[in-house]
């Protein structure tokens, strides 16, 4: 088991990464404030790990209550979080019990979401089950639901007390979602970590078929990128903002699409290449470093062109996301590879330019 620390004074906390740990009992028990918990699940993670997770923890004399919600991103909303608020008041869940996010990204959002609020504030752990909030979204505490019109544009920063990430986990998670993961595992070493990229471009393979070792090392090369980020800019006031890498132009994929229909990592493989292209109009980025991003996101089974939306309609998305000041949209681009600015260098015309070269129909 590796073990890296989130460093924020009196909210830091511990991410515990390792086969097996979703089953030690131990590592949960100390950061309880009461012994009674609300598990959050879905509707496919549950038949595959709720009964043994709360298993070991009733087994402790803890009190459970279960709240299993529908699956998927279009459920990432309003409804669906009242629901759990809903169920929250009828399991007498109090401002000490602690809400325990157990699936992937959406549910570890809403999870975060619905701590931050019930009775102001519960303590919560997140325990992610895909490679995705694995490698990222279980750490940092950023907790969001959908609007309509954009991606997690209602949410709130509250961290997590505790992480646990349990490769076996993924055993059971479908080949697209775990690809989906991997383009955020790609994002960390493009924004700033050169020798994780070429650990990808040796171990990719080992990674898609799920080698244990290979599962872990990335985890904890992400995670640990991620603890050393939040640990320095909890809020996006400065370098947080490079996690973003992608995600703009992706966000636009993912709402202009329907939410659900392109998973988050497709989204940002196809965004990524965007970014990137635009690096190169700019003369930060050679045709090769263009070809070497590509291929890794080709190998992994990502897309690299997003769909036929119009530029216009990127736009006007990209217009709602987050990383907007004062009108101005400021992108994270490449210098070089391995190495990320926020910048507002790129011209509305060069950024329909590289919308457009990165943009397939059909
Ligand atoms: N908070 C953050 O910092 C942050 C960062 C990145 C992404 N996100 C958010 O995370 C979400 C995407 O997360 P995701 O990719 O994990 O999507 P997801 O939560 O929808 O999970 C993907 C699919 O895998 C299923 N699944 C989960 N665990 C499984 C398992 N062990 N075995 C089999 N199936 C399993 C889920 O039910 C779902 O169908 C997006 O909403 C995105 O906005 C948040
Ligand atoms: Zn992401």
């Amino acid at each position: 088991m590796e073990t890296l620390n989130v460093d924020l004074a009196d909210r830091s906390y511990p991410i515990y990464i390792g086969s097996g740990v979703i089953g030690q009992t131990e590592l949960f028990l100390p950061h309880l404030v009461q012994p009674k918990i609300a598990v959050v699940t879905n509707e496919v993670v549950a038949p595959i790990l709720l009964s043994n997770f709360v298993k070991g923890l009733r087994g402790e004399g803890i009190q459970v209550t279960e709240i299993v919600l529908p699956d998927g991103e279009q459920h990432k909303n309003w409804q669906t979080l009242n629901r759990v608020f809903d169920l929250l008041i009828k399991g007498n869940c109090e401002r000490s019990t602690t809400l325990v996010a157990l699936g992937g990204g959406v549910i570890g959002d809403m999870t975060g979401f619905a701590a931050a609020c019930y009775q102001r504030g519960t303590p919560f752990f997140q325990v992610p089950t895909t490679l995705l909030s694995q490698v990222d979204s279980s750490v940092g505490g950023k907790t969001a639901i959908n609007h309509p019109s954009g991606k997690n544009m209602i949410g709130a920063f509250y961290q997590p007390k505790l992480v646990l990430a349990d490769p076996d986990t993924l055993e059971s998670l479908s080949e697209r979602e775990l690809r989906s993961g991997v383009a955020e595992v790609i994002k960390y070493g493009l924004i700033r970590d050169l020798p994780m990229l070429e650990w990808l471009e040796r171990h990719l393979d080992d990674l898609l078929r799920r080698d244990r070792d290979a599962l872990e090392k990335a985890v904890f090369h992400s995670c640990r990128n991620k603890a050393e980020i939040v640990s320095s800019d909890e809020r996006e006031q400065g370098m947080r903002a490079l996690l973003n890498f992608g995600h703009t132009f992706g966000h636009a994929i993912e709402a202009g699409m329907g939410y659900g229909n392109w998973s988050h990592g497709e989204a940002v493989a196809a965004g990524s290449m965007m970014a990137i292209e635009l690096s190169h109009m700019l003369g930060w980025l050679d045709k090769c470093d263009v070809e070497r991003a590509e291929a890794l996101f080709s190998r992994a089974g990502l897309p690299t062109f997003g769909p036929a939306l119009g530029v216009h309609r990127y736009l006007e998305l990209m217009q709602h996301d987050k990383k907007v000041q004062n009108g101005v949209l400021r992108l994270v681009l490449l210098e070089k590879l391995g190495s990320a600015v926020v910048s507002d260098r790129a011209s509305l015309a060069e950024i329909e330019r590289a919308i457009n070269a990165r943009v397939r129909c059909g």
